[in-house]
């Protein structure tokens, strides 16, 4: 008997996957339910370890039909809710901003009406959990850190519409009363993402002998988190966070484009017996992305604070454990990259 039902949105994606993952093994006595439209991010290959525990079941779907989420909740009467669900790459924002205005915006509206509507006998013990990032503070000079009251500044199509989601959540915290809370994470590594990031096309393409494109002079900087670092954050905001409280993740870990490419380029010259100095040789310079935010960088301190979490791996560690993955599994990138992979909810889940 499953003692709670847990809605993961997007769970078929990169962050998801791992929080799904976790839980689905941390909690036998949940029931954990991922809710994904498997765009060209959704990839359940990303779960074969998990389909068939007893305690999982996958539901393909949009958030943006906003019947089929009323319907859903209707039905499954959930617990909680842990929202992931998004379109997540800025470089896609750019060139086609509606798309992200309807999954971010319309759809985490869907998801508020429907629990809200569900949980009308009252809000004891349920829980709406909105992951946000980093990117809805804006961009920062050489110093200073974002905190939790750090005035919104988005810049992108992809922040914006992520920035003008956390507002609806809060307003409905305050509006009515939704047992509501929100983490702004940085920029997140690790297995399963998709190759059009930084980091995985970095490792891909070094791999393949391709150009390393790297936008402007390679002097933004970033600070990046080990994905298994965010998932267990997730994990403990959702059981131990307040309601109506922000808090920030991060890795206290900045680097700047072009030192990271570098630093990755040595690990591959490793791995892959090769002469030092070869794989940077692939770095190409490249337009520089429009809008390009220069500096992003957390202040974790309230998260660390009230509730212990702190990023568990030093960087060298993680992204050396992140190329061992991503060449140890050259099945799942092929797959990916050559698209076969969305054939893999056709094949599994329809045609048995
Ligand atoms: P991702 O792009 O890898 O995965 C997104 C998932 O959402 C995919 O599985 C996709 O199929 C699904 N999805 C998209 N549109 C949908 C829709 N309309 N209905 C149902 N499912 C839909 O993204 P990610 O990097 O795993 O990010 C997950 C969340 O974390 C996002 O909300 C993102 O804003 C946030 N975040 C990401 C990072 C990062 O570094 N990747 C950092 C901070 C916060
Ligand atoms: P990305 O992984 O797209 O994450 P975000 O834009 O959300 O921070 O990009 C990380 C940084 O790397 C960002 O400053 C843009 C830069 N970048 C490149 O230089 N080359 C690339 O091919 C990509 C995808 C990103």
């Amino acid at each position: 008997m499953h003692t709670r039902k847990i809605l993961v949105t997007g769970g078929a994606g990169f962050i998801g996957s791992h929080v799904v993952r976790r839980l689905v093994k941390a909690y036998p006595q949940y029931h954990i339910y991922n809710l994904d439209k498997l765009t060209y991010a959704g990839n359940l290959m990303n779960l074969l370890d998990i389909e068939h525990a007893t305690n999982y079941s996958f539901i393909k779907g949009d958030i943006v039909d906003d019947a089929f989420v009323t319907r859903l909740f209707e039905e499954v009467q959930f617990d909680g809710v842990i929202h992931l669900a998004a379109e997540s790459h800025v470089d896609r924002s750019i060139s086609n901003p509606t798309e992200f205005i309807k999954t971010n915006v319309l759809g985490t509206v869907n998801l508020l009406n429907a629990a809200k509507a569900s949980w009308k006998d009252g809000f004891d013990g349920r829980r709406f959990y909105h992951i946000s990032t980093d990117e809805v503070y804006g961009s920062l000079g050489e110093t200073g850190l974002f905190h939790e009251t750090t005035a919104y500044d988005p810049r992108s199509p992809y922040s914006s519409s992520k920035a003008s989601s956390d507002h609806l959540v809060r307003a409905y915290f305050h509006t009515y009363g939704l047992p509501v809370v929100i983490s702004n994470c940085s920029n997140n590594y690790g297995s399963f993402q998709f190759p059009e990031k930084l980091i995985p096309l970095a490792i891909n393409n070094i791999k393949n002998n391709k150009p390393v494109p790297v936008y402007g002079k390679g002097e933004n900087v970033r600070d990046w988190l080990f994905v298994e670092d965010h998932a267990a954050a997730i994990d403990l905001i959702f059981h131990q966070g307040r309601n109506g409280e922000t808090y920030n993740i991060g890795g206290a870990n900045e680097w700047k484009n072009i030192d990271l490419i570098h630093a990755l380029c040595s690990i591959m010259d490793r791995k892959l017996n090769r002469q030092p100095g070869t794989s940077a040789g692939l770095i190409t310079f490249v337009k520089d992305r429009a809008g390009h935010d220069h500096r992003y960088a957390i202040d974790f301190g309230k998260l660390n604070r009230e509730l212990g979490w702190k990023p568990s791996l030093r960087f060298e560690e993680g992204l050396e454990k992140t190329v061992d993955w991503y060449l140890a599994n050259e099945e799942w990138l092929k797959s990916v990259t050559s698209g076969e992979y969305q054939h893999y909810y056709e094949d599994q889940y329809i045609k048995r």
